[in-house]
């Protein structure tokens, strides 16, 4: 008796085929910008036996560090891209537990806010498998106030899952991470040592503190996929300091955030009858120069706009220098204040690439649902 032998070709599934290009794209990358990190030949074998049998494959601390930086580099809306070699990479990618997600979330706070004296930090838990998404941090910074209107969904949540604050103007809320899409997800009150203040005034009025306004030092976003080599990162907070107009112009001026611009008006006095008195503009140099000179004389890291701007000039150059482009979105890197008494107006720049990578990739409503 002769036994047939039926040979199955086996095709690769088109999900495997874009792992293994972007690995080799990444592993390339790496060895051709790190001349220290050795014969990518050797390493890309390994990687496409791994990404072979297993669907993915673990990057090596080296690459994940990398990765993370470039990811910064990359980053379109970021105008503070200059320092995007000194991230500093936390390499967790062995927790996927919520408890001690959230234990480190506290202490990327407390490294980052380095008693004021910012650090840029990302902090990488595991990544998603096949099959097995890792775990998501629900809310989009790890410090966010109950009061502040654009946390309403956040809030809510909190709310529904027990949590009894956010009485008091400027409550922080607890951090949220969900393990699984079909897991509830855990709340943790951030613990005060992690949570790094100030205290608004104003250098020349001294009715301003009455106000009885504040923000937190560190702007840590965590909603925000990180792609490196085909793989993500989808719990991978990162911060970086803060330029003072996402606060004096944005976070406390907007009309559907803390809508402080009327109040500040009324505090100095200024004419509302008509816009063209311009109490808005005024009022918003006033929260402007309160966040900046609050936060210095706390000792707490912040940045002003001409010198953010300016630095990104700095940061195109040198990139120019090292052959590279500098995508950017002009309407994010152009400050909220006073945009055209800064160098970063009169200028274009690379169009922003959605294919760029490696990348911090935004998500929708749904934590659960691929990034872009
Ligand atoms: N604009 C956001 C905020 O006001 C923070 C985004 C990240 N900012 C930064 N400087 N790294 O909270």
């Amino acid at each position: 008796m002769r036994l047939q032998r039926t040979v199955f070709t086996r095709r690769r599934p088109p999900a495997l085929t874009a792992k293994l290009d972007a690995a080799e794209t990444f592993i390339r990358q790496f060895a051709s910008e790190d001349p220290e990190s050795g014969d990518p030949e050797r390493r890309l074998r390994e990687v496409r036996a791994a990404v072979e049998a297993h669907g993915t494959y673990e990057h090596t601390p080296e690459e994940l560090a990398f990765g993370a930086r470039v990811a910064w580099r990359n980053a379109a809306r970021c105008i503070g891209r200059l320092y995007w070699r000194s991230l500093v990479v936390r390499d967790l990618r062995h927790l996927r537990h919520p408890d001690d997600i959230a234990e480190q979330c506290f202490e990327h706070l407390r490294v980052a806010g380095n008693g004021g004296r910012l650090r840029p930090v990302v902090s990488v838990f595991a990544p998603d498998r096949p099959g097995r998404p890792a775990a998501r941090l629900l809310g989009e910074q790890l410090v966010r106030y109950a009061d502040d209107p654009r946390s309403e969904k956040r809030l809510a949540l909190a709310r529904e899952l027990g949590w009894k604050g956010g009485k008091e103007d400027f409550d922080v809320l607890p951090l949220l991470v969900q393990a699984a899409p079909d897991r509830s997800p855990e709340f943790y009150e951030l613990p005060d040592d992690a949570v790094l203040e100030v205290p608004l005034r104003h250098p020349h009025h001294s009715g301003f503190a009455g106000l009885g306004l504040r923000w937190y030092a560190v702007p840590a976003v965590s909603d925000m996929t990180l792609e490196i080599g085909g793989v993500s990162y989808p719990a991978a907070p990162f911060n970086g300091w803060y330029m003072g107009t996402e606060i004096g112009s944005r976070n406390l001026g907007d009309a559907d955030r803390y809508d402080l611009l009327p109040a500040v008006a009324a505090l100095f006095d200024l004419d509302t009858a008509s816009d063209r008195n311009l109490w808005r503009d005024r009022a918003l140099v006033e929260l402007n120069l309160a966040v900046l000179h609050s936060f210095q004389e706390a000792g707490v890291t912040i940045a002003d706009h001409h010198t953010e701007s300016s630095r990104f000039i700095s940061h195109i150059e040198r990139e120019r220098r090292h052959g590279r482009s500098v995508p950017a979105d002009w309407s994010w890197i152009v400050p909220p204040l006073s945009g055209s008494a800064t160098a970063v107006f009169h200028r274009s720049y690379d169009p922003p690439d959605a294919e760029l990578r490696p990348a911090f990739l935004r998500r929708g409503a749904d934590p659960w649902a691929p990034a872009s």
